[in-house]
């Protein structure tokens, strides 16, 4: 399956014009399945409510999702991106996807990071982030949910192929721990990241890009550099996941369950 990313640096508070750049990547793609940065639609830091009400929108009833919709029905491409969500009032930092035959949905962010706390509700809808595609199954997680292992290791036990990952990643480790997860879970892991900097009052963020696609031996299928604008896409063999045997006596969703007193569901 043809799937890639686009890191890159959103224009900050400027909705229009990264629905736009959204849009035209994702016809420039060619791909099956495009990822984008969390909050691509926005940029990271928020400086009041205000901000957040002229930058964010809700799924489905908004133009903003009509027209991404849109440009998925006529490239046929899926799209994954992170946007500020606005539902009942309250701000989420969250997660959409949209798929050419016109199912969509959305992931809230459940870890939110440090003053993010401070302007978006956490996420209540873990599952929401699973979907089907062209014969297998996706898990999204936005960010800092990456610090979370019992996240990683539930969508595993969902039996998804591919964590998709928005990110606005400032921490250093954070490629380098998608790798092992990739690895214990024996799974693909897509880290879609963004690059440069933001300030807004004495607060600066550095995003640290290096975006990623691992698969479940743990191989760099792809990775961009720190600092540049990057369109990458791949053809992967997702079926890689499929097998859970490490070698003829070893298979990760049999041994787990020695480790458990108690039966947990795997699927
Ligand atoms: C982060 O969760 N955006 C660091």
């Amino acid at each position: 399956m043809k799937i890639g990313f686009f890191q890159f640096k959103p224009y900050h508070g400027d909705k229009e014009k990264n629905l736009e750049i959204i849009k035209e990547i994702t016809k420039k793609s060619k791909s099956e399945l495009i990822v984008f940065p969390e909050l691509a639609t926005s940029g990271y830091l928020v400086p009041d409510k205000n901000f957040l009400e002229k930058n964010s929108f809700s799924v489905p009833e908004s133009k903003e999702f009509e027209v991404l919709l849109k440009t998925v029905k006529e490239t046929r491409t899926g799209l994954v991106t992170g946007f500020p969500e606005k539902n009942n009032g309250k701000f989420y930092n969250s997660a959409l996807y949209i798929l050419p035959d016109g199912k969509y949905g959305v992931y809230r962010k459940i870890h939110l990071f440090y003053k993010e706390k401070l302007h978006f509700e956490k996420g209540n809808n873990p599952l929401d982030g699973i979907f089907e595609y062209n014969g297998f199954k996706f898990g999204i997680i936005v960010c800092f949910d990456w610090f979370f292992p019992e996240q990683i290791r539930y969508l595993t036990f969902k039996g998804v192929n591919m964590i998709l990952h928005c990110a606005n990643l400032v921490l250093p480790w954070s490629q380098r721990a998608m790798r092992i997860y990739s690895v214990i879970n024996r799974i693909f892991t897509l880290t879609c990241n963004r690059i440069g900097e933001e300030s807004c009052g004495n607060e600066k963020y550095i995003f640290t890009g290096k975006s990623q696609i691992v698969s479940p031996s743990g191989k760099i299928i792809a990775r961009a550099n720190s600092n540049n604008e990057i369109l990458r896409v791949k053809e992967i063999n997702l079926k890689e996941s499929e097998d859970k045997n490490i070698n003829e006596y070893n298979n990760i969703f049999e041994d787990i369950k020695n480790f458990f007193p108690y039966n947990i569901k795997i699927l």
